[in-house]
């Protein structure tokens, strides 16, 4: 903090902001751009790849995506591999996908099939390649690896995903912000992100600053810790409820991108069932995929329109409405498009994001010294056993005053 020695402050003194570039930047040849390019990383729902290509944007680069009539999953550089114009604007056949200027046909793989206006449909045409990226579907999303094929890791699966009862299913969701807000958020991926490590925020701002949003439990003060796992980081929060037992609450994230939280509005006890993605769009988007795994019988919902301000969604709230009970879309999309980390005052509350930063910054010294980072596996491997959920039990202190 800029000071006068008699103790005098003005805004004026502040040198000029600047946030760290590799928290933040995720172009290809950045830092952060090529550690986030060692995962798979979810673009789509599955259901929203039907007759069109549709466009995608993902660590700064345009894609498009399409599933050929065979049923193969594309997943192209935007720009056609002839004289560039938009494959947004190309058609889905059963081979793959035509481009709209000239008609070049490109499989899912990116081999040029047909060039209707070259002689013999284009002798030449096993010379070009559709630039493309390898594509995977799981959970009812698609996901693209974008880095280099030597080092693909495999696409890892978690268990609360993988058992089912006969009367559950899988369900994707790409609008999961906390307490709502449209699917994309105009903001850095990494300030959404360790938003997930900063458990302190929830009681004051989904519960004591603006209206209860999620469960009244979580109105109550928690004492938190925060731990490295194997794979990322884990908050437990401990709070201690009226009866006397103990409300525990347990979060992971494992790096570099994916967060498991069992969501606020249900304290029900049990593992987590919803595994999400954070996908950087750019460097000033992002946008949450989730997983779910909810009874057959649920009715389709979004969490997105879970009721947070006397019975409306974020949707539903007036911009009024939204300054008086802000939630998780103010908080972090008001940090600015990349919030500026020479301005911050971090505090002993911020521990969890601070070991998530340096876990982070740790994984990119790893592919820079040419070491595997935290959790890319190259071969299949069992599903990763989910640690979040929410468990009660009596507290300490009651177990000793019901001691005989
Ligand atoms: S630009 Fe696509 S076929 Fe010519
Ligand atoms: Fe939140």
């Amino acid at each position: 903090m800029v000071q006068h020695s008699d103790g005098r402050f003005s805004a004026y003194d502040l040198p000029p902001p600047s946030y760290d570039p590799l928290l933040t930047q995720v172009d290809k040849g950045t830092p952060a751009g090529e550690l986030l390019r060692r995962y798979w990383h979810p673009v789509l729902k599955a259901s929203e790849l039907d007759a069109e290509p549709r466009p995608v944007r993902a660590l700064g680069e345009d894609l498009v995506l399409f599933r050929s009539g065979h049923g193969e999953v594309g997943a192209f550089h935007a720009r056609c591999a002839h004289r560039g114009a938009d494959l947004r604007y190309g058609k889905v056949e059963p081979q793959g996908l035509r481009c709209c200027y000239h008609g070049w046909l490109f499989d899912a793989r990116g081999r040029c099939l047909e060039q209707p206006c070259e002689p013999d449909g284009g002798r030449l045409r096993d010379r070009v390649r559709q630039p493309s990226y390898p594509t995977r579907e799981l959970y009812g999303l698609i996901f693209i690896y974008m880095g280099p094929l030597d080092q693909m890791p495999a696409l890892p699966r978690y268990d609360v995903l993988e058992t089912l009862a006969p009367n559950q299913e899988i369900r994707a969701d790409d609008t999961s912000i906390g307490s709502g807000g449209p699917a994309i958020m105009p903001c850095n991926w990494f300030q959404a992100f360790e938003n997930v490590m900063d458990p302190y925020h929830v009681f004051v701002l989904h519960s004591t600053f603006s209206s209860v949003q999620f469960s009244e439990l979580l109105a109550v003060r928690p004492d938190i810790s925060f731990a490295k796992t194997p794979g990322g980081v884990a908050s437990t929060q401990v709070r201690r409820m009226r009866n006397g037992e103990d409300f525990v609450r347990v979060v992971e994230v494992l790096l570099p991108t994916v967060r498991i939280s069992p969501h606020p509005a249900f304290t029900t006890p049990g593992p987590c069932t919803n595994i999400s993605w954070y996908l950087p769009i750019d460097n000033t988007h992002t946008r949450i995929f989730t997983a779910l795994r909810v009874p057959k019988w649920l009715p389709k919902f979004k969490f997105s329109e879970i009721p947070v301000y006397e019975g409306k969604s974020w949707f539903d709230m007036t911009e009024e409405e939204r300054r008086r009970s802000p939630g998780d879309y103010e908080a972090q999309v008001g940090q600015g498009p990349v919030t500026f980390h020479s301005e911050e005052n971090l505090a002993t509350s911020d521990a969890g994001v601070a070991l998530l930063r340096r876990l982070f910054l740790a994984d990119l010294q790893r592919v820079r010294d040419g070491v595997a980072p935290t959790n890319v596996r190259l071969d299949d491997g069992p599903a990763y056993a989910v640690a979040a959920g929410h468990t009660f039990h009596p507290s300490a202190e009651t177990a000793r005053t019901q001691a005989p």
